[in-house]
């Protein structure tokens, strides 16, 4: 039996994450893998209630926001990721630790040293084994779910946080470039996907 794999999905605001999800479990389900899909922040029921203080307070310091970030990552390690994986499925997740390196280390500043300094004390060793970066100009995300109505209070920073993000989301990905997928997510929906299908294909020895 292989190996249960971690696959984690990346990227700023509308860059199209969660449509490129349904693009990756069309793949694992062509590959016959049990697995099971989640997202950050969030993924199990404490975690969701920190996210709501993470989307919805009026303001949050920036340590707080990045340790609240980390308290809900911990819960879904713990109830979520750990055991999926530990029975053999494959685990899906819709942002992880890397949104903390580009939100809390990019966005608010706080550098790459302190997020790492949570990773290893939080993630430790349930790193993820593969991540799609999808990369595009913040300002052609924003504008893509501008339709959604009312914004969240990431949602409402400036634009300069925004390029900070991307810029930090390049960065890990070169960091660790040789288990990221760097995908232009400016692209149509089809090609977006045709790519997605393409880097799992090409990564399919590796992960099996
Ligand atoms: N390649 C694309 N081209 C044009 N529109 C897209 C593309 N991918 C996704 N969209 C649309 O943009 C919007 C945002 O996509 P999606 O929800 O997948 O992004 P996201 O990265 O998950 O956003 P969020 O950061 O808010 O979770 C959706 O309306 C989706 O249909
Ligand atoms: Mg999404």
């Amino acid at each position: 039996m292989s190996k249960s794999r971690l696959i984690t999905l990346e990227g700023s605001e509308g860059a199209g994450k969660t449509t490129a999800l349904k693009a990756i479990c069309k793949i694992l389900d062509k590959w016959q893998i049990e697995y099971i899909c989640t997202r950050e922040p969030g993924g199990e029921p404490t975690a969701e209630k920190i996210r709501e203080i993470l989307l919805n307070s009026d303001h949050l310091h920036a340590k707080t926001e990045l340790l609240l970030m980390f308290a809900s990552r911990n819960e879904h390690i713990e109830n979520v990721i750990k055991p999926a994986l530990e029975s053999g499925k494959w685990v899906v997740s819709d942002r992880y630790v890397d949104a903390s390196y580009a939100y809390q280390g990019g966005g608010r500043e706080l550098g790459f040293e302190t997020v790492k300094w949570m990773d290893e004390f939080i993630v430790g060793k349930t790193q993820a084994d593969y991540t799609i970066l999808m990369d595009i100009d913040p300002q052609v995300g924003l504008e893509r779910i501008k339709i959604r109505g009312q914004a969240d209070r990431i949602e409402q920073e400036s634009l300069p946080f925004f390029y900070r993000i991307a810029k930090a989301y390049r960065r890990k990905a070169k960091i660790d470039a040789h288990k990221y997928t760097v995908i232009d997510a400016s692209k149509s929906i089809l090609k977006v996907s045709q790519a997605i299908e393409q880097a799992m294909d090409e990564q399919k020895e590796k992960l099996l």
